[in-house]
């Protein structure tokens, strides 16, 4: 079962599978099999680039004969209606995180891939990273005690990336607390055991010449007391990287100079070259994928609190902080993130394990977003009625 090959096709080939590609072509448990865009000469150039065929739309990709599964890396907004057409073709599915720009349509996700008995799988997060899944390692160990807190603390210049319009609006699943704070509440959650019970957040928005939500600072609450913390804010001034040993989120050497470029073509720092942004992205999407890291990819600061020692995130692994001391646990760097993700896909497919981030995980995941957005809001902590605890290692 494990040695099995599954066909997959790419739907949506623009930041998010530019990164993933690569992953799927290097499992040999994975074959890619097509690719799926609506804009002709992204479609063509990347089937040209992977000796794949390449189609219009996500209906004439699942027509094709012999595929297994597709990965969805649509916009947000799209995922319920592209899974639903997937699953009901028979395929199994890895969306994009956020599972959906809606509760309901992330529910709908989780009701048809569960009718149609197919896996339905939500990542990439950073909770895929390999420091963090040493973390939760070692918290399984009880080595370090109870988790009692989670910290995680990023700031970016993600604002001032190139976005379309429904990427900074939060109804359409957009802005940080959607498109960040879905990995931060992942990594969060992983490390905490999942069972998250409230949520109390407050969002920024700085710039008014690109209104969205910027920034935040999220708590969330466990139900076995441990709390959570979620900080970001992607206006790209100060950069957590400088906290992280100066690496970035695809575990380069951060290049401040770069930021400071897009703040002023997209920002209200105006003095640069006004730059289409629709072009801009496809751009920096066929840049994306840079090879094997030097270092583990960092997401700024993450730090997890146990009843007996801390722990964080480096970029070698992780440090461990005891009333013994510092010790320091190298880890290997594997090629990508996205390896951890296809590798939980195949496993899933071929019934060799249960995915962790499953529709359910994706949901509560999903979840964690919408009630820190109705929080900022009201002024008031939301209940989350929907969580799911991190499974048992077998
Ligand atoms: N996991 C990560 O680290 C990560 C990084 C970036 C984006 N994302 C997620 O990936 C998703 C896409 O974001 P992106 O930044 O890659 O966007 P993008 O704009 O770069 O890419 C989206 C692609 O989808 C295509 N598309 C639009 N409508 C389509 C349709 N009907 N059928 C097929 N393709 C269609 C677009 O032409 C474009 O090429 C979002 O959900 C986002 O949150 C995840």
């Amino acid at each position: 079962m494990g040695d099995s090959q599954y066909q997959i096709g790419v739907i949506g080939l623009g930041t998010a599978a530019r990164m993933m590609l690569p992953a799927i072509a290097a499992h040999r448990g994975m074959a890619l099999a097509a690719v799926a865009d609506p804009v002709q000469e992204v479609r063509e150039s990347v089937g040209a680039q992977w000796g794949v065929p390449s189609f219009e739309s996500i209906e004439a990709l699942v027509a094709m004969q012999h595929l297994d599964a597709v990965y969805i890396a649509t916009p947000t907004e799209m995922h319920a209606q592209h899974t639903c057409i997937a699953v009901q073709a028979g395929l199994h599915v890895l969306c994009e995180k956020p599972m959906a720009a809606h509760l309901e349509d992330a529910q709908t996700m989780v009701v048809a891939a569960a009718r149609a008995q197919r896996v339905l799988m939500i990542g990439h997060s950073r909770s895929y990273d390999a420091p963090i899944h040493k973390m939760r390692e070692i918290i399984e160990s009880g080595a370090l005690g109870r988790v009692r807190m989670v910290t995680q603390l990023s700031y970016t210049d993600w604002i001032y990336r190139p976005r379309r319009p429904d990427e900074l609006d939060p109804a359409r699943g957009g802005g940080i607390t959607y498109r960040q704070g879905a990995h931060q509440f992942d990594v969060i959650r992983l490390l905490a055991g999942g069972l998250a019970t409230q949520v109390n957040a407050t969002t920024f928005d700085f710039d008014p010449a690109r209104p969205a939500t910027g920034a935040h600072t999220v708590v969330i609450r466990f139900a076995d007391g441990a709390i959570g913390n979620a900080i970001y804010n992607g206006y790209g001034a100060f950069l957590s990287a400088e906290l992280s040993d100066d690496v970035d989120e695809g575990g380069f050497a951060a290049d401040p100079a770069a930021i400071g470029a897009r703040r002023r073509a997209f920002g209200s720092v105006r003095g640069g070259e006004q730059r289409d942004e629709t072009v801009a992205k496809r751009e920096r999407a066929a840049r994306m994928h840079r090879g094997q890291p030097p270092f583990h990819p960092s997401f700024g600061l993450t730090l997890v609190s146990c009843e007996k020692g801390d722990m964080r995130q480096s970029r070698n692994g992780i440090s461990v902080y005891t009333a013994g001391g510092r010790e320091d646990i190298a880890l290997p760097i594997p090629p990508g993130p996205q390896d951890m993700v296809v590798s939980e896909f195949h496993d899933a497919l071929s019934g060799l394990r249960a995915p962790v981030h499953d529709g359910r995980w994706g949901l509560a995941n999903l979840e964690v977003c919408v009630a820190a957005t109705e929080s900022a809001r009201n002024g008031k902590e939301v209940a989350l009625t929907r969580q799911v605890a991190v499974p048992m290692p077998r």
